[in-house]
């Protein structure tokens, strides 16, 4: 049985109380450019497919899938300065390519305004775009969701094979994702994000032991 938790880690009775959050991350939503609300309504559906696939709370991954996105349409100085502001470290290669922050900000807007308190939604929307070992099935669950957007296609070839895995196993289907992605990645020149590299590494550790019954 899951435990929920807020962000202090202290365990809450359950996913309550997220009406008014919710209420308040489709007024972000509204305001969004077109396109990008028309994304998050692909993967919404996307994600709470996903949820019914594997017990999980359809209204939390639901919410998940309508924040995750929030800070998308920030502009790179704006994504640096309320990093900056909110205290988060930012790394080398978001100083290159500050549109990987809007996760991060993204999440902090929600705490310090929406006054989010659920650290798996939390998490979810903060490590969106990379993954991070710290994912739970719901964070795993949004993250999966966002890369099978059927307009990513060109980007991840491998989507309609991706989505059959995530039907089945969502760590498989991440591990399957970085994998790849991280192969196209280096194959091209181009920086990792190191979350994504410490995602894939304990996922393959959490197999290993899983094999070996350690
Ligand atoms: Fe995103």
């Amino acid at each position: 049985m899951y435990t929920y938790k807020n962000l202090r880690g202290e365990p809450i009775p359950g996913p309550a109380q997220l009406q008014d959050l919710s209420d308040r991350v489709q007024k972000r939503v509204d305001a969004l450019p077109v396109g990008l609300q028309d994304h998050i309504y692909r993967v919404k559906d996307i994600a709470l497919k996903l949820a019914e696939q594997y017990g999980l709370d359809k209204e939390r991954a639901g919410l998940g899938m309508l924040a995750h996105d929030i800070a998308r349409a920030m502009a790179g100085p704006e994504l640096f300065r309320r990093a900056a502001e909110f205290g988060l470290t930012i790394n080398l290669l978001e100083r290159q390519v500050p549109v990987l922050l809007h996760g991060p900000v993204g999440a902090e807007l929600l705490r310090r305004e929406d006054r989010l308190d659920d650290l798996s939604i939390y998490r979810a929307v903060y490590w969106h775009t990379t993954a991070h070992p710290a994912l739970d099935d719901l964070g795993k669950l949004v993250f999966l969701a966002d890369k099978l957007d059927p307009q990513k296609i060109a980007r991840y070839p491998f989507i309609p094979e991706l989505h059959r895995l995530a039907m089945e196993d969502l760590d498989r289907a991440v591990l399957e994702f970085l994998t790849r992605e991280l192969a196209s990645l280096t194959s091209r020149g181009e920086l990792v994000h190191p979350a994504m590299v410490e995602a894939r590494n304990a996922l393959l550790l959490a197999r290993t032991k899983e094999v070996s019954g350690r």
